[in-house]
């Protein structure tokens, strides 16, 4: 880990899922039989926005049963002690990472704990159920809904991602599956710049054979051993 001065790190459900949260494609990964992809569109929105809304309230309401892991702790250490460059990308929408002190924080599929305006684009902080009709503060329209990127919508931030990613000396991926895109194809701009990867994960995933190295096992491990050799 030598001569490494800008790290990017992208996470996913992996690095949550022994604090309590269900990852999206493993076997507890179906919400009431319905598949992810089935709730989390623009299409399912305006088709049964009841169901949509109550499929993030429900996930809200468990943020308050859990609590960030070892591995959440040990990237707020980094970030606390890293003295390079340093960004920490998440696919979550929970609120671990923040809770366990991450400050330099991307959250490029949304925010449960955020609503959005579908009419004039506020998002505000909510802590609530979020009832389909909810009004906007700003606008006055029916129109909050949950501050998540839905399959079809552009992530958040991405071109604060990309020069990140140009810039970076270390690209790390941590429990996601490298099943959605664009976070998929991020080890491959990191590549491309000539940046080491490096990917931990519970189970080889499908973009495994991209990073120069991956290790396998619990992200509450891999995590802090990892950043206990960058801090070295
Ligand atoms: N430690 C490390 N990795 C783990 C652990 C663990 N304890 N438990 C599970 N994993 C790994 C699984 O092996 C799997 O490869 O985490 C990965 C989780 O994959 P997904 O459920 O597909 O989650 P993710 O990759 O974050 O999904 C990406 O898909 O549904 C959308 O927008 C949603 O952000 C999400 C995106």
């Amino acid at each position: 880990m030598r001569d490494i001065h800008n790290i990017v790190i992208l996470t996913g459900a992996g690095i949550s899922a022994e604090s309590g949260l269900a990852t999206f494609r493993g076997p507890d990964g179906l919400w009431e039989g319905h598949r992810v992809e089935d709730v989390c569109t623009p299409e399912a929105l305006a088709r049964d926005a009841v169901l949509v809304h109550r499929f993030y309230d429900e996930r809200r309401a468990k943020l308050a049963a859990v609590r960030p892991n070892a591995a959440h702790e040990a990237l707020a250490a980094l970030d606390v002690h890293w003295p390079g460059g340093l960004l920490i990308v998440t696919q979550n929408v929970d609120d671990l990472h923040e809770r366990a002190g991450t400050k330099r924080l991307i959250h490029m599929h949304g925010e449960l704990k955020s609503a959005l305006c579908a009419a004039c684009g506020r998002a505000v902080a909510w802590a609530d159920p979020l009832p389909p009709g909810s009004v906007c503060g700003g606008c006055g329209q029916p129109s909050l809904r949950p501050d998540i990127v839905f399959f079809g919508e552009m992530p958040y931030a991405m071109e604060a991602i990309d020069a990140a990613i140009r810039d970076a000396d270390l690209f790390v991926s941590i429990g996601t599956s490298g099943a959605v895109y664009p976070a998929a194809g991020f080890v491959q701009t990191a590549r491309h710049v000539g940046a080491r990867t490096l990917e931990l994960n519970l189970d080889p995933s499908a973009g495994s054979l991209c990073f120069d190295e991956a290790r396998l096992g619990p992200a509450s491990e891999l995590v802090p051993a990892m950043v206990r050799d960058l801090l070295a």
